[in-house]
Formats: structure tokens, C-alpha cells, sequence
């Protein structure tokens, strides 16, 4: 079985990952505060195209039903209930029970290419339950036998970002390892095997990798170095959220 990281999704359209089985990442920070906000209790997450799409989608609900969250350039956006800071959305009382309409720079768009792209429900993955992400990323992989297993990196503004390339790495090894064990052998893509070297080169070293990247920089200059520490933490959660191409739910 094939085994490919994609370290940006702009070359994404409709059917190009068709037979693949899919999981997103965004380590800083759509899916390490999706993953966050499922794991506190929000009953599922509505990933959106733009700021005005989560406006109207929540404005469509039953009153207190939902929140709107997620950034642009980092910052909360005006109108919305919380920002994209993982750590907002650890507080049961306040997004427990809700549905969350969310709508950031490059992870909720990526998400929703990744299943336009494949046709199929897209696992939600980032450092905070990678072996959980990974996990079912094998089960999955044993019943449907797909064409492949394609994990989708959010990047940065189209380019490529170390942080999710490292935790694509640690999910490339998680899967290969798994499946090899389970009698599946896996050939990986070049740019799998290059995600697998980082992560093994950086091995012990999560906070590091984050606090180096580009986006992590940039995240710790604008006040949010503690959602560095917190998206560094290797399986804080044992869940696998699921996109099926409306909302994120707990598998
Ligand atoms: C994004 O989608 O680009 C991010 O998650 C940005 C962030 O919240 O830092």
C-alpha cells in the first residue's frame, strides 16, 4: 500500500485523491483546537471556507446552540465567540454541548480539499493524538483496503510548514510499522520517507521543531507561546475526529 505526505494542499481538487484514505494536519493550530474542542465536549466542529460562511452557518442555528471560532493572521476575528488558541477550547463550560463553526487561514480549508479530493470522511490528526490519528488510520486502512494512504499537511499560505511535516512523519512511521506487523507492507513516497527522516531526527524534540518553524515563531511574537508548549504535547488525547464532509465529530 502507498504511503504519500502532501506538504501543502494546493494542488488539491475534486477526485485527485480518489481511493486514497485521508488525515489532516495542522499542528499550529486548526487541528490541534479541533481535536481539543471534541475532546472537551463540543459535539462537533463545522470546518468553513471563509469568515462569512461561519457567520451564517451559525446564524442559521437555534440560539446558544454554537460557537464561532478561528483566526486570521493569527488574531481572533471580530464577530466570532473565541479565537484559534487550542487552549480557549479546553474549557468544558464553554463549548461543551456546542457545535463550533470554525473558519482559520489554512487548516479548515484543507480540510475541506482533502475530502473534496478523496470523496471519502478525512481523519483529524496533529501531535496531541498522533498515535490515536494513527491508529485508526490503520484499522481503516486493513477494512477498506484503499488505493493508498495520503496524509495532508495544512502548510502556510501554500508553502510547506516543519511542524506539520514532522508530526506527518511520526504518523508515516505509526502506519508503516502498524501494517507491516499486520502482514501489510507499505512503499513510501519520497516525500513520506523525508517526513519519516524529520521525525526520527527530531525525535524527543516536539517543542523543539515547533519553536524553530516559521509559523511557531510568529505565533510566539504575537503572544501565544503557550499554545507552542500545549500542541507539543505527543498524545494529550486518545481521540480521532472524523470530518464526513459537513462536520468533525469524535469517531
Ligand atoms: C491556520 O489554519 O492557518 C492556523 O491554524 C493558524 C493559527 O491559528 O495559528
Amino acid at each position: 500500500m502507498k504511503l504519500d505526505v502532501i506538504v501543502a494542499p494546493t494542488s488539491l481538487g475534486e477526485g485527485t485523491l480518489k481511493g486514497n484514505l485521508c488525515a489532516v494536519i495542522d499542528v499550529l493550530r486548526a487541528t490541534s483546537t479541533i481535536i481539543t474542542a471534541l475532546a472537551s465536549g463540543a459535539t462537533e466542529v463545522r470546518p468553513c471556507m471563509s469568515a462569512e460562511e461561519a457567520k451564517k452557518g451559525a446564524a442559521r442555528m437555534p440560539q446558544g446552540s454554537c460557537l464561532i471560532g478561528g483566526e486570521e493572521m493569527g488574531e481572533s476575528i471580530p464577530g466570532f465567540d473565541l479565537g484559534n488558541s487550542p487552549l480557549e477550547y479546553m474549557a468544558g463550560e464553554v463549548v461543551g454541548g456546542k457545535i463550533i463553526f470554525s473558519y482559520t487561514t489554512n487548516g479548515t480549508g484543507a480540510i475541506r480539499k482533502a475530502y473534496t479530493a478523496c470523496g471519502q470522511p478525512v481523519y483529524i490528526a496533529a501531535l496531541i493524538n498522533v498515535s490515536a490519528a494513527s491508529a485508526v488510520m490503520v484499522k481503516e486502512a486493513k477494512g477498506q483496503q484503499p488505493k493508498g494512504i495520503t496524509i495532508v499537511c495544512a502548510g502556510r499560505y501554500g508553502g510547506p510548514s516543519t511542524e506539520d511535516f514532522f508530526c506527518a512523519g511520526m504518523m508515516v512511521d505509526r502506519i508503516a510499522r502498524e501494517l507491516y506487523k499486520q502482514g501489510i507492507k507499505t512503499q513510501l513516497s519520497e516525500t513520506a520517507s523525508a517526513a519519516s527522516d524529520l521525525a526520527a531526527a527530531n525525535r524527543g524534540n516536539g517543542l523543539g521543531v515547533l519553536t524553530s518553524s516559521e509559523h511557531g515563531r510568529f505565533l510566539e511574537s504575537i503572544g501565544f507561546g503557550d499554545d507552542l508548549i500545549f500542541a507539543s504535547r505527543i498524545d494529550l488525547y486518545s481521540v480521532a475526529p472524523v470530518f464526513d464532509g459537513d462536520r468533525v465529530v469524535l469517531t
